[in-house]
């Protein structure tokens, strides 16, 4: 069973059902166990493909603004179940794991040219991190792109909206801990 480390997957679903992402990708960093990954793609349609983006291998790291550094239940094992529970996904082309951190995957020039149409943002939980992230993709986002971002309440998530506001971002919709994004 692919399991979640989180609540709002009911909103994911919900923001997910019949999105359109027109031929673009969709992306989710952290990955974990996969929940997140397996509910868009079971419900996004006209998807290229969907990237995951996660190093696993248990490191140790900060995980929010005003905490120090320490590790999880994040390993290879966990890696290699996701990857054996998401064969069916992978023989049909429509999973692929960047098995890296993100920040490796943003200066990665294979997917600096890429579109997003879909992202859920659920790998590091400090503001800097989650607002570079947020600009690198808002850089490569199709038009309509939505943006789902975990633990909304654990980083400055005012900031991040207002940041993305620039890029013609809009909030849509805020659960206890997940919330929308969409480009207009
Ligand atoms: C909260 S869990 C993800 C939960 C998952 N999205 C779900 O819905 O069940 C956080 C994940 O982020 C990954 N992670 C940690 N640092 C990362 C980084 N720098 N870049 C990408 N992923 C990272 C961890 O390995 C872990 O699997």
């Amino acid at each position: 069973m692919i399991r979640g480390d989180s609540t709002d997957y009911d909103l994911l679903e919900k923001w997910t059902k019949g999105f359109d992402c027109q031929g673009y990708k969709s992306c989710e960093i952290g990955v974990r166990e996969g929940l997140g990954s397996k509910i868009i793609m079971d419900n996004v349609i006209n998807n290229y493909i969907h990237v995951g983006v996660d190093p696993y291998g248990n490191l140790e790291y900060q995980h929010y603004d005003h905490t120090g550094a320490y590790t999880c239940d994040y390993t290879d094992d966990m890696r290699d179940t996701m990857l054996n529970d998401f064969k069916p996904y992978r023989n049909q082309g429509r999973f692929t794991l960047c098995n890296m951190t993100d920040t490796k995957f943003m200066n990665d020039t294979e997917h600096r040219h890429s579109t997003f149409a879909f992202v859920h943002f659920d790998g590091p939980h400090m503001t800097k991190d989650v607002i570079t992230e947020a600009v690198w993709f808002a850089n490569r986002a199709a038009p309509h792109t939505r943006f789902v971002f975990d633990d909304h309440s654990k980083y400055e998530m005012s900031t991040i909206a207002h940041v993305l506001t620039f890029y013609g971002f809009r909030t849509k919709e805020m659960g206890d801990n997940k919330c929308l994004l969409e480009k207009q």
